[in-house]
């Protein structure tokens, strides 16, 4: 099977009804990112953190996949599909991904702030000051904060590598390192970018499909089709 690598992020989630970061009211445009989502932020007001990422959860689990997610689980038929998401929701899972990769994170889980080898799926989506992990220190979101490493890219680089298509949705190609991912694609596989109001500088030769993820997917599914004729 040919594999096709998506990379998605906070506008594969839009029409589930998850704010996006840099639209029009966009979550950036009502909180001060440095002050809710930063390692900084986290020592001076980690209530402040705690607050800000249970209000997240909880808008996570009344959201559900929408058609995109749906459709890009349904292309494991046809497909290996790898997907590396900036997104910290677990709508691509839910929708029935099994190849997820979190660049950012994951709001269903919390680590030690002692051992970042000790993380916990959440069953209490509130969480607060006084949770411990197993060696008696505070929890954390499961969150790559600003000024924080992304050690899932070590994983994620080899696997756009090894693409033979690729399709970037919903991301505005911002924040990197993760920006950066589309330029290990190999130079003779396929790009596809999926996005109602594309990125103004793409670094190469894109099909762009300016969509929402809903649509772009079913149009990204035509285009592949007709490839493989
Ligand atoms: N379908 C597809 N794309 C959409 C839709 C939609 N329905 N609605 C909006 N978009 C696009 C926007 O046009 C924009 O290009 O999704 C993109 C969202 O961009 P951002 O809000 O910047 O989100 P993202 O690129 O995922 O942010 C990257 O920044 O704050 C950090 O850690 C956070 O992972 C996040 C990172």
């Amino acid at each position: 099977m040919k594999r096709l690598v998506i990379l998605s992020g906070a506008g594969m989630s839009a029409e589930s009804g998850i704010r996006t970061f840099r639209d029009m009211n966009g979550l950036w445009e009502e909180y001060d990112v440095m002050e809710v989502a930063s390692i900084e932020a986290w020592y001076k007001n980690p209530e402040l953190l705690l607050h800000f990422y249970n209000d997240r959860r909880k808008q996570m689990i009344e959201s559900k996949p929408n058609q995109g997610h749906l459709l890009l689980a349904e292309l494991e038929k046809n497909f290996d599909v790898q997907i590396i998401t900036q997104n910290v929701d677990d709508l691509h899972e839910r929708a029935g991904s099994t190849h997820v990769l979190h660049l950012h994170g994951e709001l269903t889980k919390a680590r030690s702030t002692l051992d970042p080898s000790l993380i916990y799926l959440l069953d209490n989506p509130e969480m607060k000051m006084g949770d411990k992990c197993e060696k008696g220190s505070q929890l954390r979101p499961h969150i790559v904060w600003f000024g924080e490493e992304v050690p899932a890219m070590t994983e994620a680089i080899p696997i756009v590598e090894s693409a033979d298509y690729i399709c970037v949705i919903g991301t505005s190609l911002n924040v990197y390192p993760a920006a950066g991912l589309i330029n290990y694609a190999p130079a003779n596989a396929p790009l596809y970018l999926i996005d109602p109001n594309p990125p103004a500088s793409l670094p190469r030769k894109v099909e762009v499909i300016a969509k929402g993820a809903g649509e772009g997917v079913v149009e990204l599914i035509h285009r592949l089709a007709e490839r493989q004729k």
